[in-house]
């Protein structure tokens, strides 16, 4: 497990998502409250990055916009079809008024 990304927490909109370098995906991080969670920026459906999708922070899940799958921000598992593949969670930590995550 090691550091792949670092981000200052200011810079993740609110109930949005930011995408970042890293991992062999990039990474797609979002921010709900105080909470933060990352998952790989790829669909498991097709080559779309989910940080361009939709958060929904009831749900924590985000939707992809190309055939919309939504996908558990806690665990990468999909919850609608058509994926039916779940994505990579990444580790996330606080280090000062950083978000730092690992793999
Ligand atoms: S590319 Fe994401 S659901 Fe099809």
């Amino acid at each position: 497990m090691g550091e792949i990304a670092r981000v200052p927490l200011a810079s993740i909109p609110e109930g949005g998502a930011l995408r970042l370098p890293g991992g062999p995906d990039g990474i797609c991080v979002v921010r709900i409250g105080e909470a933060v969670r990352a998952v790989a920026d790829r669909c498991s459906h097709a080559d779309v990055r989910l940080s361009e999708g939709e958060v929904d922070p009831d749900e924590c899940t985000i939707e992809c916009w190309k055939h919309g799958s939504t996908f558990s921000l806690v665990d990468g598992h999909p919850l609608s079809l058509p994926a039916t593949k779940p994505v990579t969670v990444y580790r996330i930590t606080v280090d000062g008024p950083d978000v730092v995550v690992s793999d």
